[in-house]
């Protein structure tokens, strides 16, 4: 089932998601439902708090990315209960979108690489170290379970010039291609 993506100005982008163990409710068909909500959308990325859901859950598939990448063609994970451990290298621009803010893009700063320790869809935990654009995605879902956007990321000064379609998304006066649930309307 397609779930309606929140969109930016609703507080549940803004909290800091719990973690969850195997007993936590229908677990499988969310992550079915999220996974068909990103690949609706067209995502690469999905965070449980986008759905509503403040869990420390997110998605990936970066397979979009394979002509950058070859390794991502088969780049395909479930994070649960993430921790980034470590995050290290010289910071690199990149340009982020987020299907929470629909049209717009910005250029992010984030160090290229990190270590990160999660539970799998199996509840196995692993720690891994990812690079390049694989750390990135992971890098931006994993701050949407800590309650951080991108746009927090970015210069005062940039903020301010993006105001108004900050404003537009608040109010839901957007019109993205797939569903969403917006801040200021019904
Ligand atoms: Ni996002």
């Amino acid at each position: 089932m397609i779930l309606p993506i929140v969109g930016y100005g609703n507080p549940v982008l803004k909290k800091k998601a719990g973690e969850i163990d195997q007993s936590y409710p229908n677990l499988k068909e969310l992550i079915d439902d999220m996974w068909e909500t990103m690949y609706n959308a067209s995502g690469v990325g999905l965070a449980a708090p986008q759905v509503g859901k403040s869990i420390r859950l997110f998605m990936i598939d970066a397979s979009p990315f394979e002509d950058e990448e070859p390794d991502l063609k088969d780049f395909k994970k479930i994070f649960i209960n993430a921790q980034i451990l470590e995050e290290t290298g010289e910071e690199w621009l990149f340009n982020e979108g987020c299907l929470s803010f629909p049209d717009l893009r910005e250029d992010v700063m984030r160090k290229p690489k990190i270590r990160i320790s999660y539970q799998d869809e199996n509840f196995e935990t692993r720690e891994e170290e990812f690079e390049g654009i694989a750390a990135r995605i992971i890098q931006h879902e994993y701050d949407h379970i800590d309650g951080v956007v991108f746009v927090d990321r970015i210069s005062p000064l940039k903020r301010r010039l993006i105001k108004n379609k900050l404003t537009n998304i608040i109010k839901g006066t957007v019109n993205p291609a797939y569903k969403m649930k917006f801040a200021q309307r019904k």
